[in-house]
């Protein structure tokens, strides 16, 4: 397969993203119509940027009718037009409840609840791979083995019986000390995101992110108020002399990662960069965020291990779902750190569910220690690589760039610029299929032809027709 292009370099667009920070303070309500901006001075102090930086930033605002200048004095925030920006959240709605936050916003969720045949940007398993059978008979005997479960609640921090499990199945797996008093049990991955940025994110905080990344992650950060500083990832791994230098001058309070099989590249960081990865988190006291969700989705051979198993100081926290290929209906994801991450996170936790559900838990806990599960790994894994063969097959017409993935469920095409995505997408959708524009896994916004197909949701003969209809459909985009 050929090579796909490297996205454009680490912080060319610096001045956008002090545009979109300052856009997203206005959208928060945060500052409102005619509050005064910042001095350049100031901003570009708070955020350590050039002043020349904030300078061209404000000019794009004004240019854009998002804040005007009063001679001598300042920027300040336009008023709202109230035909384009969420009315029902404005001061003016006075029989309506004012929600503190106007910018929630999950773009691949919105994505994913148009109803299409032919479904490529859902990166979830096919049911029909899954065990339904055999889970449902399960959760009959894990009824008779815990008569009271619907009348309990669960731990917080997540059932016992669970986390000894999990605990031993990591420790023989990562080769790490660990107790089960370092595991947290939440309600997927998501979650576990969502958690860690409330506790370790505030209004401004610089924190690093790979380019591109899941998007729905962006969404929890952008939401927390953070300023993202995108870290390219490549098929070989990140930049590291980059990333050192962005560390050096932002201090950003964490790096979110996907390092295995990532979503929605597929690639996986090797094993030679992890730890040194470590090694810089320690140096510049920046906490990793390691997310796994893909871990055991491998097809020739199992991947390099992960950053957790270098860590010895406590910088790195662990995440390792086990939604996407177990059961998705039971959402269940472990968190592994050291102490003073696990502590908080386990207020977070009380404070956003007090604990995941204990039915959850208890028929995760039989299935995962089933033989079965083992069985049921190796089958999947298999049927997922037919899965990406064949939408790769059906791709070679299309002329398109990008790496075979060797794990994962979704490959990450590089389209021609001429064709327009947005056209494309929308035409894609009217014929009923599906994929996620590479843009929203931007932290810049600017990936506008890059695109990810999911090949894991529906089976083979959707795959070939579904791939074969997008490609004549992207011809006539030419
Ligand atoms: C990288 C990554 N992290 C987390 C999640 C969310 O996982 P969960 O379904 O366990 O909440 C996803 C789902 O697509 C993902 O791709």
């Amino acid at each position: 397969m050929k090579r796909a292009m490297r996205p454009a370099e680490n912080g060319k667009l610096l001045f956008k993203q002090v545009y979109d920070y300052v856009i997203s303070r206005i959208e928060r309500q945060e500052w409102k119509a005619h509050h005064k901006l910042p001095s350049i001075r100031l901003l570009a102090q708070e955020l350590r940027v050039h002043r020349l930086t904030v300078y061209r930033a404000y000019q794009m605002l004004k240019q854009n009718g998002k804040v005007y200048v009063k001679e001598k004095s300042g920027y300040y925030v336009c008023p709202s037009d109230p035909e384009q920006t969420l009315p029902e959240y404005g001061e003016h709605s006075e029989n309506r409840p004012i929600a503190a936050s106007g910018f929630l916003k999950n773009d691949l969720s919105e994505i994913h609840q148009v109803p299409v045949i032919y479904q490529f940007s859902q990166a979830l398993i096919d049911p029909n791979l899954l065990p339904n059978l055999f889970l449902s008979e399960y959760v009959k005997k894990v009824f008779d083995s815990y008569p009271k479960l619907l009348g309990t609640y669960s731990t917080v921090q997540g059932d016992e019986e669970l986390r000894d499990v999990l605990t031993r199945y990591m420790v023989r797996q990562l080769r790490v000390q660990l107790t089960a008093s370092e595991m947290l049990i939440t309600t997927g991955g998501q979650q576990a995101i969502d958690l860690l940025s409330r506790i370790f994110i505030r209004p401004m905080d610089a924190i690093l992110v790979e380019r591109p990344t899941y998007s729905a992650a962006l969404d929890i950060f952008r939401q927390q108020g953070a300023r993202l500083l995108p870290v390219d990832i490549y098929p070989d791994g990140y930049d590291l002399e980059n990333l050192e230098l962005l560390m050096k001058q932002y201090k950003p309070r964490l790096f979110y990662m996907n390092p295995t099989f990532h979503n929605p590249t597929g690639y996986t960081v090797p094993s030679a960069q992890r730890k040194q990865l470590v090694e810089l988190a320690e140096r510049y006291r920046c906490l990793i965020i390691e997310d796994d969700a893909f871990h055991d989705m491998y097809f020739d051979k199992p991947p390099p291990m992960p950053l957790f198993a270098y860590d010895t100081e406590g910088w790195v926290v662990y995440l390792r779902s086990f939604s996407k290929y177990i059961a998705p209906g039971l959402r269940i994801c472990s968190v592994i750190g050291r102490r003073f991450v696990i502590e908080p996170l386990i207020t977070a936790k009380s404070l956003a569910d007090n604990g995941t559900p204990c039915v959850n838990q208890k028929i995760f806990l039989h299935y995962f220690g089933s033989e079965r599960l083992q069985q049921h790994l190796e089958k999947l894994r298999i049927a997922l690589q037919v899965r990406r063969d064949i939408m790769e097959q059906e791709l070679t017409a299309a002329g398109w760039s990008w790496v075979t993935p060797q794990g994962g469920l979704n490959l990450w095409l590089k389209l021609p610029d001429s064709i327009s995505l947005e056209k494309f997408f929308v035409e894609s959708i009217r014929q009923s299929v599906s994929f996620v524009p590479g843009v929203i896994c931007d932290p810049l916004r600017e990936m506008h032809s890059w695109i990810r197909l999911s090949y894991s949701f529906v089976n083979e003969a959707l795959l070939r027709e579904g791939t074969r209809r997008l490609v004549d459909i992207a011809k006539r985009y030419k």
